[in-house]
């Protein structure tokens, strides 16, 4: 770990650097290709949609930065089955994402339906400036709200969307569940839940009841 990072709670003043962070972070991948194959699409689009997904994160989850700005953790405490594509925010989606706007809609309709449901926090968001990658930033957000975690005795679960964060989340402690294959030759997300380690040191993935949906 690198422990020369600081990590502190985001606040309205970190917006501007932090929307660039997400949406520079995310831009390259397999899910971005599939999502808005058009790259000034998708620049223009993710600018748009961080900029809302940020602002729901600091009124809803807990955002944690860093002392630089450089990376962005949004966290959302579940500790009970939330409901999550209102109309409102299908609304939202529509607007920020226009004609791209499907994908996000099934994206995140398929996320939903295998959320668990056991109490957690989910891990919606996690990116570090593309010029500060591989420093350990990302892993020291990760390590900063594991240890409160731990503290509370809760788990947490997150959506993997390449082999290599994957990777990450397993040196991590996080568990590999079952996969979700994004259609029209999408790519594969894993789902991943960092849970109480069981008798065998093990942390099993909680059962999976496909949710109902909630609009
Ligand atoms: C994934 C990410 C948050 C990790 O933060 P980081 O500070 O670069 O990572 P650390 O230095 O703490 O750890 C290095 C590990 O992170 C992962 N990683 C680093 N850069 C990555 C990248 N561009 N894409 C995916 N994973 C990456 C790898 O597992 C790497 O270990 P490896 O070199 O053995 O493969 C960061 O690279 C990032 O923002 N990537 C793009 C957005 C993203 O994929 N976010 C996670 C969504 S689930």
């Amino acid at each position: 770990m690198n422990n020369t990072v600081t990590v502190r709670p985001a606040t309205e003043a970190d917006t501007g650097p932090l929307i660039a962070v997400l949406a520079e972070a995310f831009h390259e991948g397999p899910l971005a290709d599939w999502l808005i194959p058009d790259s000034d699409d998708r620049r223009t689009v993710y600018y748009r949609y961080f900029r809302d997904a940020l602002q729901h994160g600091l009124e809803h989850g807990q955002v944690h930065t860093t002392g630089d700005q450089s990376a962005v953790a949004i966290w959302y405490p579940r500790l009970e089955p939330t409901p999550t594509n209102t109309r409102e925010h299908l609304e939202a989606l529509e607007r920020i994402a226009g004609a791209y706007a499907p994908k996000f809609v099934l994206l995140e309709e398929m996320f939903d339906v295998l959320h668990p449901e056991e109490p957690h926090h989910y891990l919606a968001y996690l990116a570090v400036d593309p010029q500060r990658q591989n420093r350990g930033i990302g892993a020291a957000l990760l390590t900063d709200h594991h240890r409160r975690l731990d503290q509370l005795g809760l788990p947490a679960y997150l959506e993997a969307s390449n082999m290599r964060n994957r990777r990450l989340y397993l040196r991590h402690g996080y568990t590999a569940g079952r996969t979700i294959v994004l259609p029209t030759e999408g790519p594969i997300i894993w789902r991943m839940w960092r849970g109480a380690p069981d008798a065998n040191g093990r942390t099993p993935f909680p059962p999976t009841r496909p949710r109902r949906r909630s609009v």
